[in-house]
This record gives structure tokens, sequence and C-alpha cells, in this order.
């Protein structure tokens, strides 16, 4: 069987570790799109690492990690990474494979990610300054560098030169040698070149040969190019759409899918989050959940679980079933919020608003549910749970149309409960 795992809220809803978790069924994770704006965390063997352009099942020993060509990648942030993890004892070799497709980050694209938000000045995105943007904006001019285009020095160096020249006029103040980064990428061509293919190919052969494929996804529904908050997005499909056009596998490779979702809801940058907090609770749950950025260190903006928006998540992205993440963070608390709907210019809405105005103007409507004393942090098993968190959880489950199929109560793997009777629990019963 082959799974998606993406985000349903905002990104950073802990889908590294639901990966990590998850991997044991699979012989390959894919990534879909992204670059290294995304930040898994992932606790194993006592360690924490923090992934952002490596799938999360790099960790595993014998599992394939693919980046597929709907990934934007920096070289130096690749290689930095790949490292770190090997200093660590976590051998690479050939487990790793680079689409020939996917699109390379530049040094100018850092700068003009920079530049661009100081443009935009109160209205800017609050990105992670890692490039992102102006990546996936060459690749959509038809200007980008693909890795692939690393092989052919010739047309590479044409392509660099013209998009070094456009980043000299529109930075005026400094001047950029094409050289010194045509030097790097031939030094990173070397490095990268054994992990480079044909990744459609690569996984059309995999699904012949029977190996199941986890499909992971970075940043959020809410947060992606289409279906997000525009324009406070990332510039990547990180729906499900995303599997299809980022990988190239057709929609039938896709078997199941799970979205990932805090039991409470976060953002980091700006952008309209309606169920925010911004007072004493907000400080309280970005303090007990360490709601902070795990690229940026940017502290999170948190609020109560926004039914509505995972509601919407389980729309766009076909959702068999959550993952719910950080129940254990709610421990202690006397009364919990959740957002049924909203209420907007003299209405109630119980469907997200496409448009960011209107989205802006909405206020949550709230339902009150008790809180629980004895706590839920480290329980792997559902029946263990306080009586008032199986409520919540329920609650949680009716008001968003699909069942928590795992809930994380803690960082570590072991820390979960597999739900096996539900559907999407059914495909990880061991
Ligand atoms: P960019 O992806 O760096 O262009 O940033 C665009 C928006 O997406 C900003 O609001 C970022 O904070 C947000 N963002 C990007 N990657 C992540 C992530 O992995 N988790 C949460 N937010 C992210």
């Amino acid at each position: 069987m082959n799974i998606a795992v993406l985000g349903a809220q905002w990104g950073d809803e802990g889908k590294g570790k639901i990966v990590d978790l998850l991997t044991p069924h699979f012989s390959i994770v894919a990534r879909y799109q992204g670059g290294h704006n995304a930040g898994h965390t992932v606790y194993a063997n006592g360690r924490k690492f923090v992934l952002r352009l490596l799938p999360s099942g790099i960790l595993h020993e014998g599992v394939t990690c693919v980046i597929g060509n709907g990934v934007v990648v920096d070289p130096q942030a690749l290689f930095a990474e790949i490292d770190e993890i090997s200093a660590a004892g976590i051998v690479v070799g050939d487990r790793l494979v680079i689409s020939d497709k996917a699109h390379l980050i530049l040094p100018y694209h850092r700068e003009l990610d920079l530049l661009s938000e100081a443009r935009r000045g109160e209205r800017k995105i609050g990105t992670t300054s890692r490039g992102i943007g102006p990546a996936y904006e060459d690749k959509i001019a038809r200007r980008g560098v693909r890795v692939g285009d690393l092989a052919n020095p010739g047309s590479l160096r044409d392509a660099v030169e013209h998009n070094v020249a456009a980043r000299n006029r529109i930075i005026g103040d400094s001047v950029m040698d094409a050289r010194v980064v045509l030097d790097d990428l031939a030094r990173a061509w070397q490095r990268m070149r054994p992990w480079v293919a044909d990744v459609s190919l690569f996984l059309d052969r995999a699904r012949t040969d029977g190996r199941a494929i986890m499909f992971e996804g970075a940043q959020g529904t809410l947060l992606d190019i289409d279906h997000g908050t525009y324009p406070y997005v990332t510039s990547s499909n990180a729906t499900i759409g995303g599997v299809c056009t980022g990988l190239g596998v057709g929609p039938r490779a896709i078997d199941g899918v799970l979205g990932a979702a805090k039991a409470y809801t976060t953002r980091v940058g700006e952008g309209p989050l309606p169920t925010e907090l911004t007072g004493e609770m907000g400080n309280r749950l970005r303090e007990s959940g360490q709601e902070f950025g795990a690229v940026t260190g940017r502290p999170r903006r948190c609020g109560w679980y926004d039914a509505v928006a995972v509601r919407y998540a389980v729309r766009v992205n076909g959702l068999d079933g959550l993952a719910l993440t950080k129940l254990d963070v709610l421990d202690g608390l006397p009364e919990l919020q959740v957002c049924t709907a909203y209420r907007c210019r003299g209405s109630v809405l119980h469907e997200m608003p496409g448009e960011l105005a209107h989205l802006t103007a909405c206020e949550p409507v709230y339902e009150t549910l008790p809180g629980w004393t004895a706590p839920t942090r480290g329980v792997r098993e559902f029946k263990r749970l306080p009586a008032e968190a199986r409520r919540y959880v329920a609650r949680l489950e009716e008001v968003t149309g699909v069942p928590a199929a795992i809930i994380s109560t803690g960082s570590a793997r072991e820390d979960t409960i597999v739900r096996e009777d539900s559907v999407a629990g059914r495909w990880f019963a061991r």
C-alpha cells in the first residue's frame, strides 16, 4: 500500500514523527514539494534530528529516500544535512534518489527572497529566507536551473550567466560573479551525481516490484500555493495533487491519505489565523508545546483547534484519517475551546472562505469542552487516556469528519496510540 502523509493545518503538525513512525511499513519515502524551508523534527535512538530536505525515512536503515522534481534543492543545504546525519552514524550510501528535474536553489534566490520581503514592508509574507519563492518563480518563468542541467556545462553556463546578470540588475549595489556560482555547481555535481535519476521511472519500477511507498508532504494545506491562505503561503503544492506533479506518479498510485494535525493550531509567519490566542493562553501553548520554528527558531503563533480549517484539509486532500499530534500539550488545562464555525460579516460560515479579506474578517465560533488533569503524556493505548481526553478526541473527529487514526502523546516514537480499529489505523496494524 502506498500512503501520503501531509499537513492538514499551517505546517509544523508533527509530520516528521509520524513519517518516521510509519516508515517500517514502507520501502521508499518520497518528498514531493518544498525545500529546506521544512523542518521535520524526529527523535530517534534518544537523539533529536531536524531534517529539512531529506525525507524523514532516511533515519531507517534499508529505506530508500526520494527527492522529487517538485522539490527545490539547495545543494549546500543538502550536503550539510547529509554530513550532519552521517556524523551521527547514519549511512546514506545509495539510499538517496534525486530527480534530475528538481530545480536548484542558487545563492541569488536567497538574496532575492530577502529583498522581496524587505520591499513588501508591512505586507511581508514572513518567509523562511531560504530562497524558496524565487526558485519556484524561476521554474514557472521557465528560466530555472534543474539538477539534470548540471551534467551539461554549456547550457548550464548560459542559464546561470543569464540569471546572475538579471540578479545584478535587480540588486544594483553589489555584483555577483557567475563564475563563482558555476564553480560551486561543478563541485556540487560531482557529489550529487550518483544519486540523480529519473524519479518517475524509479517509482514506477519500484511499484512493479511490489515496494511500498510513503509520499511525504512538507508545510501544510493552508500554506499551499493554490489552496492556502494566499498570498500568505509557500510557493508549492503541499496538498495531495503535489504528489502526482511532484514525483511523476499517477493518482492511482496513492492508496490512502493521512493528514497530520495538532490537537490545537499553530502558524509561523504572517497571514490569517482565526483561532490565534495572543495572551497568556497563547504563551502557555507555545511554551509547553515548544512552538518555536525548527528551521528559523521563530516563535510560532498558537491558537485553539480550528475544525473549519481541518475540515477544509479533509476535503482538498481527500483525507482518510488524521494523525492527531501533541495531545499532551493540552494536559492540565481546565477548559478547551474548539472552533467549529466562523462568524463573518453577520453570517455563520461552516466552510473556509477562499478570499483573504473574507477570512481575515472571520471570528471563531467556539464550543467549550472540559480539560483533563491526569496526564496524557506517554499514554500508548486509547482506553488509558483520561475520559475527558477521549471525549475531546471524539469531538474533534465529529467536527472534522474523519477518524483520528493515530494520536501522538509525546515526542518519542513510542509515545503514540495507533487505533487499529479505524480505517487509516488498519493500514499500520502490526
Ligand atoms: P517560504 O516557504 O520560505 O517562502 O515561506 C512562506 C510561508 O510559509 C511563511 O509563512 C513561512 O513561515 C511558511 N513556512 C514555510 N515552510 C514552513 C514549514 O515547514 N513549517 C511552517 N511554516 C512554513
